[in-house]
């Protein structure tokens, strides 16, 4: 799969996103909520960044700024070489569209489609052709092969994940982010999604930023940004859980 890689020119250490003195203020009344208050990051390419903190410390914000869900109030993000502050709610759902994958903590698969038409949709949506080798792969690896005829609600809820971690992936994004990705699953799923997510960036070139309270997902990171009070109080790298346990021992492998 490092062809992939190697056709996009990817290099590992440059940075994918990198948010200059970016605050968020919510207005509520008379009061006023900081929820980011002067974040300066970058996020290294095909590195996987977990973002960790308390209730309430910004991490979803951030998240939401960065990838164009929301706008920030000051401060500049540039994403894959392009300035995002400042542009319409239109040319926003474009960057999305086109460069980020997410993965929620609820799934978010249309009810109506198949696992494998959601899969696809990033791809279908814009017109595109889905890349047959890497559905195939994708599938595969996640052990959902056998289940994409299915609609969601046939499928358990780590099968459900790992359908929106293909979902995510297939397009090939810049950055895929992952919000709680593992808030509604039993630590067997959350480990295999958690897998996933890790595989991706070792075996794809992927970038992936992922908020997280518990902190054993964040120990499948190579790097754990923490927020406190909408600042990043701590930037560690860390040796990933999980990269070298990586490769036969995936969702995929023994279940099919
Ligand atoms: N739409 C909103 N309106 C007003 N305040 C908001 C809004 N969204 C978030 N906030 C406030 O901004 C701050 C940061 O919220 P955020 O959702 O980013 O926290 P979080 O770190 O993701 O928390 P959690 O771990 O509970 O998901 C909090 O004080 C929150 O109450
Ligand atoms: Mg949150």
């Amino acid at each position: 799969m490092a062809v992939h890689t190697a056709a996009r020119g990817r290099t590992p250490d440059d940075d994918v996103i990198t948010a200059t003195a970016l605050t968020k203020t919510y207005r509520q009344g008379t009061t006023e909520v900081r929820a980011l208050d002067g974040v300066s990051v970058g996020v290294r390419r095909a590195r996987f960044t977990a973002v960790v903190g308390p209730s309430g410390s910004g991490k979803s914000t951030l998240m939401h700024c960065v990838a164009g869900l929301d706008t920030a109030t000051s401060g500049s993000i540039v994403l894959d070489g392009a300035e995002i502050t400042g542009l319409s709610d239109r040319q926003l759902t474009r960057v999305r569209r086109k460069r980020i994958g997410f993965v929620f903590q609820s799934f978010n698969l249309l009810p109506q489609l198949t696992a494998y038409e959601n899969i696809v949709l990033p791809v279908t949506m814009s017109g595109g052709r889905p890349d047959r080798e890497l559905v195939d792969h994708l599938c595969d690896v996640l052990g959902i092969a056998h289940r994409l005829s299915h609609r969601p609600a046939e499928l358990s809820g780590g099968q459900q994940q790992r359908v929106a971690v293909a979902r995510a992936l297939v397009a090939r994004p810049a950055v895929v982010f992952a919000d709680e990705p593992t808030g509604n699953l039993d630590s067997r799923a959350g480990g295999e999604v958690l897998t996933m997510l890790r595989r991706s960036v070792d075996e794809l070139g992927q970038t992936v930023v992922m908020v997280t309270h518990d902190p054993a997902a964040a120990r499948y990171a190579d790097r754990v940004l923490t927020l406190a009070d909408g600042r990043v109080v701590r930037d560690e790298d860390s040796v990933p859980a999980g990269r070298s346990a990586a490769p036969v021992t995936g969702p995929g492998a023994g279940r099919r």
